[in-house]
């Protein structure tokens, strides 16, 4: 039977790019979005307009609730659950080795990594993230835990085993043989990818091929997984890793990668150009289900080979700011035509919810010096938390807007349940302009919400709750 969720309804209809999201903006101030038993959407407008038929399907009043799609997280890691506000006393590179390297390494006994599991899906439904693309741990039970727990769950997740075969000390743990590197991949492919239905257009578990970054791995490593990347394009694996993240002169990550691949740029490690003019090159990775982390300090070209090939860059401003990365530059970065999306980065990034993250992408970007500095639409910002987020995970077709036959994953935002938000709704000043009125609430909405005002979460029509 179908089911009618009545709200106020938010989200960017259509295919647009970032450049046409304020057009294809839609609000319904009284709108019905119909789910069928299938949990696909039969229709999304006006609740006075829904057919004639109606009486005698159930309707779910989520007034004086907001209705959104479910954010898409595009980069935000499993092994991290329990690392958020981790003080390194450095950027980047020192913050891997005091922190993370040593914290992920606590995976390895199994009984955390499932806790984890259960921790981090609970985190992720209380931020109505419903699908994410999820940088996995180097352990492979850690992996079949989050798997079982997402699948246990009703959530969705595209994820692969992060990959080192080099690296410091502190990262011994979560270092494999060349040999196991290859194998441990393979593997989780075989048992995860699409391993709930059989089919990749209708699954909701994805593998990922994900080397950690290419400091993290050799030569050999990269030529190796570029040929099982290569081999498994065709049955929809993931590609996904970091890109250009810091750039502090001399000892940074960007300065480092350059260095030690002899590239003139960082994409080409990841593009199979690494160590020309030697023997070692190889496949390319990137492609339109490959997703690039952070990209702050990219060149022109690198810019114009993402944008070529299809690879989405997962925009992470809230990590940027807590480890002094810099600020991925908005109006250049889009201009390329690369599609951009929103990542957590999660524990860079001390916030699992995708609004505050855009809040962040706001706030940065009208920083940006002189004609840089821009004043993000909150359409633009929807977009890059719903579609964009679809469209970096080649899942457009399937979720990402309200348009007629798509999966209905969606959240509901009740003001009632979070006080900061019931005020700016009822006490914040609105313009006669019904445009600029209908602009300005949607912006309170994102930047006012916090993880309690979410209070429900639905994956394919179906509701999920934190444990
Ligand atoms: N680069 C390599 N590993 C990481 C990581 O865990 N987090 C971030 N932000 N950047 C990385
Ligand atoms: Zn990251």
């Amino acid at each position: 039977m179908n089911q009618v969720h009545r709200g106020h309804i938010f989200h960017v209809a259509g295919s647009p790019t970032v450049h046409g999201a304020t057009d294809a903006l839609e609000y319904l101030e009284d709108g019905a979005l119909v789910v069928d038993g299938d949990g696909r959407i039969v229709y999304c407008g006006a609740f006075d307009g829904l057919p004639e038929d109606h009486e005698s399907w159930n309707v779910v009043d989520h007034r004086p609730g907001f209705i959104f799609p479910g954010f898409v997280d595009t980069h935000v890691h499993f092994p991290q659950t329990f690392a958020g506000d981790a003080y390194g006393g450095g950027q980047l590179l020192e913050w891997l080795n005091a922190c993370i390297f040593p914290s992920e390494s606590l995976f390895a006994d199994p009984d955390f990594a499932r806790e984890a599991a259960v921790k981090f899906c609970d985190r992720r439904i209380a931020a109505g993230t419903t699908q994410a693309m999820v940088f996995g741990s180097a352990f492979p039970h850690a992996q079949d835990a989050l798997f079982e727990e997402t699948r246990r769950r009703g959530l969705r997740v595209v994820s692969g085993r992060g990959v080192q075969t080099t690296g410091p000390d502190s990262a011994a743990a979560l270092i494999t043989s060349e040999d196991d590197a290859v194998r441990l991949v393979t593997e989780e492919i075989e048992k995860w990818h699409a391993a709930d239905t059989g089919d990749v257009r209708t699954a909701t578990l994805h593998v990922a091929v994900v080397p950690r970054f290419s400091l993290a791995v050799t030569t050999e490593t990269l030529k190796n997984l570029g040929e099982l990347y290569d081999s498994v394009r065709d049955r929809g694996v993931y590609f996904h890793s970091h890109l250009n993240e810091n750039d502090r002169p001399g000892t940074g990550e960007v300065a480092t990668t350059k260095e030690m691949y002899q590239v003139d740029s960082y994409l080409d490690t990841y593009d199979g150009k690494f160590l020309p003019g030697s023997a070692v090159g190889g496949k390319s990775f990137l492609g339109r289900r490959s997703i690039l982390a952070h990209a702050v300090h990219c060149q022109d070209v690198e810019l114009a080979r993402m944008a070529e090939t299809g690879t989405s860059i997962s925009h992470c401003p809230t990590s940027q700011q807590f480890l002094g990365s810099g600020t991925m530059p908005w109006k250049r970065t889009i201009a390329s035509g690369v599609n951009v999306a929103i990542g957590s980065d999660f524990g860079g990034g001390d916030e699992f919810l995708l609004t505050r993250v855009l809040g962040d992408a706001f706030k940065v970007h009208i920083s940006e010096a002189g004609d840089d500095g821009i004043s993000m639409h909150p359409a633009e910002m929807l977009f890059t938390g719903t579609l964009a987020g679809a469209r970096a995970l080649d899942m457009e077709d399937r979720i990402g807007n309200f348009d007629d036959g798509k999966e209905a994953d969606f959240v509901v935002v009740d003001p009632r349940a979070w006080p900061p938000l019931q005020g700016v709704i009822d006490n914040g000043v609105r313009s006669d302009d019904p445009t600029m009125a209908r602009d300005q609430t949607l912006f309170a909405v994102l930047m006012a919400m916090r993880e309690p005002a979410i209070t429900e979460v639905y994956v394919q029509g179906r509701r999920i709750d934190v444990t």
